[in-house]
């Protein structure tokens, strides 16, 4: 590992961009200065390089950033669990900037095919069987025989894509704690982690994928996401179902996942005095999701909503009542994470 990491650090060493001071951890397993750049083609060359070399960088998608890594260098992905410190490895989401991409590394039955023509590219995750000849690490997929395929429509992390790459990319955050949906909340935890952070500003979605795993009569929703349960049953016709087994388990089904380290009240009409209040629609409170109680509004902000949150002075967090339809399912199910 120390060679691939020393390649990543001289170039960037000889790349001459402005380092911005970060928060060296002490258990690092790989003390980098962090740099953050706004995307152009410097950045972009530098990126590809990093990832070409084995290395790890963290990108926007429409969802949240993520950190990514060569999904077919198996090496480059255990940089991932390493910079995030996951406690296990768990499957992650590979993303692809094509179709004929995807097909290399996974079978499309008609549902998954319906599926991906009426919402790539964009925020869906479809699980699919991994072709004979798939070229994923199987480390990236934890040894199943499944691969979960996205084609994200951020421009930033298209053009990183382009048509060949295959990228997997859990979200740029060390595991268990609020996922990033600007590229300061990238640097709160894996600053002095990894070498490189493209800023392509905030996360227009503001939540993680949907995840489905398509079925010949049904579509099992894995973890709920921007793309809502009605928009996929009008475009596949299929009723979907939420997978109850708990044996594939989504980062959505993490009791203590999206922790921000201090106590998180949900549904909360009466704030007790002392929390710092996130508000959804009028009133007053420390941080405003949304003043017209716009769902897709309160969705792009959550995640900066919970880090302004874990960073107040405040000892807890109190959040005002969300509905629980469309949108407001997957903000929901966010929430709840948090607050276990
Ligand atoms: O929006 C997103 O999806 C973000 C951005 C960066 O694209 N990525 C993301 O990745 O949330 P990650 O690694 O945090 O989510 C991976 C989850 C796994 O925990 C797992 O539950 C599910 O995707 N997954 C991956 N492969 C799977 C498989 N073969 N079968 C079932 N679920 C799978
Ligand atoms: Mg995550």
């Amino acid at each position: 590992m120390s060679g691939l990491l020393g390649v990543a650090k001289g170039w960037l060493a000889a790349s001459g961009s402005v380092a911005i001071a970060a928060r060296v951890n002490a258990s690092s397993p790989a003390p980098f200065e962090t740099r953050v750049r706004p995307f152009g083609q410097e950045a972009m060359d530098q990126a590809c390089a990093i990832l070409d070399a084995g290395g790890c960088v963290a990108i926007p998608t429409e969802t949240v950033y993520g950190l990514a890594a060569d999904a077919t260098n198996a090496e480059a992905v255990a940089g991932i669990y390493e910079a995030k410190g996951r406690p296990s490895f768990n499957p992650l989401i590979i993303h692809v900037g094509s179709m004929a991409q995807a097909r290399r590394i996974g079978t499309f039955d008609a549902g998954a095919q319906a599926l991906a023509e009426a919402f790539w590219p964009g925020p869906l995750t479809i699980v699919v069987p991994r072709t004979a000849s798939c070229p994923v690490a199987t480390l990236a997929t934890a040894g199943l025989d499944t691969v979960a395929l996205r084609h994200p429509a951020h421009p930033v992390m298209r053009a990183i894509l382009g048509d060949d790459r295959a990228l997997a990319a859990p979200s740029a955050n060390v595991s268990g704690s609020v996922s990033p949906t600007k590229a300061a909340h990238v640097l709160a935890t894996l600053g002095g982690r990894i070498p490189l952070v493209i800023d392509g500003g905030p996360c227009s979605e503001g939540l993680e994928s949907t995840i489905v795993a398509p079925r010949a009569d049904r579509l099992i929703l894995l973890r709920p996401g921007p793309i809502t349960p009605d928009m996929l049953t009008a475009a596949t016709g299929l009723p979907v179902e939420s997978d109850t087994s708990g044996k594939i388990t989504a980062p959505g089904q993490i009791a203590s996942h999206y922790a921000p380290g201090k106590p998180v009240l949900v549904d909360c009409t009466a704030p007790p005095a002392e929390t710092f209040v996130i508000g959804f629609g009028p009133g007053e409170c420390d941080y405003q999701l949304s003043e017209s109680a716009n769902l897709s509004e309160a969705a792009a902000r959550l995640f900066d909503a919970l880090h302004a949150g874990a960073t107040s002075a405040k000892p807890a967090i109190a959040i005002m009542p969300i509905p629980h339809e469309g949108l407001g399912l997957a903000i929901n199910d966010r929430l709840k994470r948090a607050a276990a």
